[in-house]
């Protein structure tokens, strides 16, 4: 959000201009980066939605859900970010007021943390954001595995959200739609449809 000072130049359409600002509860609101389930599922009202790209950051597979997508006892896998220079990871920006942040802390209280990004649009704006993130320290980490054996896995969690196969299946089918293609995740569909396929069917 941007405030204007006695140095800027104010725009001429300055309807547009406070188009933000004359919203009290958009004063405090922040963006927010989804790459996994926030892509196609917001349990939350926000003031934008809107494609968005972060830099420096890999989706994977790599952390474990004991309250979502599987049990302490047999957790599932989910995805977090992996810092890797070179990488671009897309996803779904929300603007959202605080609240939201509390409400999301508790939801992804299974070992991730908020961190500061900055979001690229679609039409070259940019913007600070929150990203969610699990690190290798945290107790529910699994990192990397072979594809098939993700798959493997996936294919056997589930928990209170659901099964851990349509998580994936849902986040592979919310990147096509946004026309987007990470290799890890249609990878990791890949093997998770060809074990079904594979799968003795019953009489
Ligand atoms: C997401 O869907 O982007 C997300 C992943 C982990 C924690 C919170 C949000």
């Amino acid at each position: 959000m941007r405030a204007f000072h006695g140095h800027d130049t104010m725009p001429t359409d300055t309807l547009a201009a406070r188009r933000n600002t004359d919203r009290p509860d958009a004063l405090a609101a922040a963006w927010v980066f989804g790459y996994g389930s926030l892509i196609y599922k917001a349990d939350f009202p926000y003031l934008e939605r809107r494609p968005a790209r972060i830099r420096g950051w890999a989706r994977r597979f790599w952390q474990g859900s004991h309250d979502h997508r599987g049990t302490p006892q047999a957790p599932g896998r989910v995805v977090t970010l992996v810092a890797e220079p070179d990488a671009v990871c897309a996803g779904m920006a929300y603007l959202v007021t605080p609240d939201v942040f509390r409400h999301l802390d508790h939801r992804e209280k299974n070992g991730y943390l908020r961190q500061a990004t900055e979001l690229c649009f679609g039409d070259g704006g940019r913007a600070q954001g929150l990203v969610y993130i699990a690190g290798a320290d945290n107790a529910a980490f699994l990192g990397p595995a072979p594809e098939r054996e993700i798959a493997r896995h996936i294919a056997a969690a589930s928990g209170p959200s659901g099964s851990n196969r349509d998580y994936l299946l849902q986040l592979a089918a919310a990147l096509r739609e946004l026309g987007e293609h990470d290799p890890h995740v249609a990878g990791i569909e890949a093997h998770l449809l060809a074990l079904e396929d594979d799968a003795p069917r019953a009489p």
